[in-house]
């Protein structure tokens, strides 16, 4: 007899599994179908900045981007307190900022013509001395020549995050099926899902949460969300103890040290390429930027490599709500593109909102699957 639930998540990245938490706080049954084994989820190759004043700038939704941006950062600290609390392991969530770094004058004012607009949206953002910059991490070359502080920034590490997501779901909220969908079709009520794995499952209500991986054609009659894969190549090295304390974002590379010993480096950008392959000549390039900007790892030995795909659209922003058009009950909950992590947490609890029926806590509409409707954003 096939399984059913109320809600089927597809995608097991940190997107999949909060929404997942957050729905068991509405009492649903659910379960998560979770295609790591074929596509890795963005998450999993994430650097784990918590990082609005860097990560959101440019594009039309820069402002709204910037606003949901800081709402998830201030409800960082509690939620990364009970994902701790609940699978009773750290996920290395740190508080302690960004330093931006500029080796001139035009690197300089970039940083500087970037304070007016966060400082409108009421971030806290200014800029330091090369030499006050090197008193908080004197690692950093001394051809740093001024840096951005953003002393609220935050950061976590995404595999940590992720092990303890998977934990508290398939202890807590329901089943995490290692599987692709292959199809989904509309059958009286519910959906039936048919998986690779050969299950077959029913669910009222679906929630597409695959990042960046194709979703043409698996759920019957509906348009398959405006996302796409950009490519990121990133690596770790192995740091010793308190090298770099915090995270440091310099021209060529972002720096982010994490509590294990290892400083990830990252990243690369290739719109549109879905291979995850890792380039000899991109990873010696991330590490001649770190190397710009801490000229002490250019001796640190190298402890892995990889590549990740992220869910980017057509502006920047993530599509989350209901589906307008097609059969009623599909949800879209993807494109979060650089900041999946950052994101999480108000995207759960917003949705979880909107799929059971409860009072709204955030206003999605920016966000809405139907703002690409006749085009115009980019
Ligand atoms: N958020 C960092 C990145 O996407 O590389």
């Amino acid at each position: 007899m096939r399984k059913s639930f109320d809600i089927a998540i597809i995608g097991g990245g940190v997107i999949g599994l909060a929404l997942a938490c957050a729905l068991r706080r509405e009492k649903a049954r659910v379960a998560v179908i979770d295609a790591a084994a074929d596509i890795p989820p963005a998450t999993d190759a994430a650097a784990g900045m918590l990082a609005p004043s860097f990560e959101v700038r440019d594009g039309n939704m820069a402002d709204t981007l910037y606003a949901f941006g800081a709402q998830n950062l201030e409800m960082w600290p509690a939620f990364a307190a009970s994902v701790e609390e609940e699978a009773g392991a750290s996920i290395d969530f740190r508080d302690d900022g960004t330093l931006g770094v500029a080796f001139d004058d035009v690197q300089a004012g970039a940083l500087q013509a970037s304070i007016p607009p966060l400082a409108a949206l009421g971030a806290r953002a200014e800029m330091i001395s090369g030499d006050e910059a090197r008193r908080l991490e004197p690692a950093l070359s001394p051809s740093v020549a001024a840096a951005l502080l953003a002393p609220d920034d935050a950061q976590v590490d995404p595999r940590k995050l992720l092990a303890a997501l998977r934990r508290i779901v398939a202890e807590t909220a329901g089943p995490i099926i290692a599987a692709r969908l292959e199809k989904a079709e509309k059958q009286n009520r519910a959906y039936g899902l048919v998986l690779s794995n050969g299950e077959r499952l029913a669910a009222d209500t679906l929630v597409l949460a695959s990042g960046a991986a194709a979703t043409a054609g698996l759920i019957e009659d509906i348009e398959p969300p405006p996302v796409a894969p950009a490519k990121g190549e990133a690596l770790a090295l192995a740091m010793p103890y308190g090298l770099i304390r915090r995270v440091v974002r310099a021209p060529g590379a972002y720096l982010c040290p994490k509590a294990d010993g290892r400083l990830v480096i990252g990243a690369t950008e290739y719109r549109g390429r879905d291979d995850l392959t890792v380039d000899d000549a991109a990873i010696a390039g991330l590490r001649r930027g770190a190397a710009a900007a801490a000229p002490a790892t250019a001796e640190l030995p190298e402890g892995e490599r990889w590549a990740g795909l992220r869910p980017a659209t057509p502006d920047a922003a993530p599509i989350l709500g209901r589906v307008p058009r097609g059969p009623e009950n599909v949800f879209f909950a993807l494109g979060h593109h650089r900041n999946g992590v950052l994101l999480a947490p108000a995207t759960a609890q917003a949705l979880a909102r909107e799929i059971t029926g409860g009072a709204p806590v955030t206003d999605l509409k920016p966000f809405a699957p139907d703002r690409f409707d006749g085009g115009g954003h980019g």
